[in-house]
């Protein structure tokens, strides 16, 4: 099994590099944010307050989650464009939850044990779900150009309002007492601010040895 675990916090630009990276290693790719969003978008569906741990922890053993390169589906329903979304992002801290953590922690296990590995993207990856991943990657990038890239992404909020927001989900992510962002000891860590993603994808392919 080949696992190259990818972490680091928003905006730092760890979707686009993971997907180059698994394209070119000819491996498949796993956005686990993209699970936390969608167990999030699930208890908004169903009235479930996302703070609520227990019927969170709860709801999220049983929905049936389907994360494929480009869609998201929950229960069912596509859930792709909704999940990134202001509601969800907002109530996104379903992820400071430990119930919520062991059940995404086990199918992103089982996700890899079923492919053979992958390209898996977080905050705890390389720290806690793949601890011996064959290489740990830590992105990061000055707080402006995060945000900055944050804000393309999202057309209809101010500059002010995605910063703002990126500044308080830095505070959760690194905060909770659960799998809090962090850098793994042995993760070869990029600053992207300055770098291309080919350069960057470049880079992490000789620490492979590719
Ligand atoms: O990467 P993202 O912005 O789509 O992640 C959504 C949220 O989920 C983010 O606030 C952090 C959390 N997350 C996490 O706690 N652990 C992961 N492995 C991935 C994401």
């Amino acid at each position: 099994m080949r696992v190259i675990a990818i972490d680091g916090p928003a905006g730092s630009g760890k979707s686009t590099v993971a997907r180059r990276l698994a394209e070119r290693l000819g491996l498949r790719y796993l956005d686990t944010g993209a699970m936390y969003r969608a167990i999030t978008f699930a208890a908004l569906r169903r009235n479930i307050d996302p703070g609520e741990l227990d019927p969170v922890a709860a709801l999220a053993r049983k929905v049936d989650l389907e994360v494929t390169l480009d869609a998201v589906r929950v229960d069912g329903v596509d859930a792709t464009i909704e999940i990134r979304g202001p509601e969800v992002t907002r109530a996104v801290s379903v992820a400071a939850n430990p119930g919520v953590r062991e059940e995404m922690v086990a199918r992103q296990r089982d996700w890899a044990r079923r492919h053979g590995g992958g390209v898996i993207e977080g905050r705890d990856i390389g720290s806690v779900v793949f601890p011996e991943a064959e290489l740990k990657v830590y992105l990061d990038a000055r707080p402006e150009v995060r945000a900055a890239r944050r804000s393309k992404e999202v057309t209809d909020l101010s500059y002010e309002t995605v910063a703002a927001d990126l500044a308080r989900r830095d505070a959760l992510d690194q905060g909770r007492d659960t799998s809090p962002l962090t850098r793994a000891g042995d993760a070869v860590e990029v600053d992207t601010s300055d770098l291309t993603v080919d350069e960057i994808v470049e880079l992490l392919t000789e620490q492979i040895g590719g």
